[in-house]
């Protein structure tokens, strides 16, 4: 699939279904290596004027790891109808498993960032804050029951879009 770069504000998507229902893949990228995951909650929106990406990574993830040690990744939305293909994605980790190798998904690099090149949208990125989620956030006493039982909480890490690839223009 060819990739082309595009305005950012000819993208136009449901955040609900592109990465709740459709999935994404977030690509951590520390300059040596990489690590690619399933990924079904996150945003897209503007902070501090900027357009900004908003993804939620558990510390148990290997894909945590280049989060942390690099300040580029991407985020790559899926077209419907790819859970099957991508299932390694989002069950086995990168430490264990080459996932592109397994599940026969194509890996592009655009700008030194690799992403998954069976997206239909891929939003490359520099990561500019992060912060980590705690209990005492929760404004909802049912969120951390129903997501954490004490431990693992999500890392947020926010970054500013530097471009925006389209499949197949
Ligand atoms: C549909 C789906 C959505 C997921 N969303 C997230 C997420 O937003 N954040 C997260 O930390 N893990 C999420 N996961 C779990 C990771 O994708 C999974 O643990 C993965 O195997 C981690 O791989 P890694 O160890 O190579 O980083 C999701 C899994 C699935 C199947």
């Amino acid at each position: 699939m060819n990739f082309r770069k595009t305005d950012i504000n000819s993208v136009s998507f449901s955040p609900a279904k592109a990465i709740g229902d459709n999935w994404a893949i977030l690509t951590g990228c520390d300059g040596d290596g990489f690590n690619s995951m399933t990924v079904s909650w996150g945003a897209a929106g503007v902070l501090w004027s900027r357009p900004c990406v908003f993804v939620f990574v558990r510390p148990s993830r290997y894909t945590y790891e280049f989060m942390e040690k690099g300040d580029r990744f991407s985020l790559s939305l899926l077209p419907e109808g790819l859970h099957k293909k991508v299932a390694v994605f989002g069950s086995k980790s990168g430490r264990d498993c080459d996932k592109y190798a397994l599940s026969g998904a194509a890996l592009g690099e655009e700008d030194g960032v690799k992403f998954c090149a069976e997206a239909e949208t891929v939003f490359l990125c520099k990561k500019i804050a992060a912060a980590d989620i705690t209990p005492q956030w929760f404004l909802d006493n049912g969120i951390d029951p129903a997501n954490y039982g004490g431990s693992d909480y999500h890392r947020m890490y926010i970054g500013e879009v530097t471009a925006v690839l389209r499949a197949g223009e």
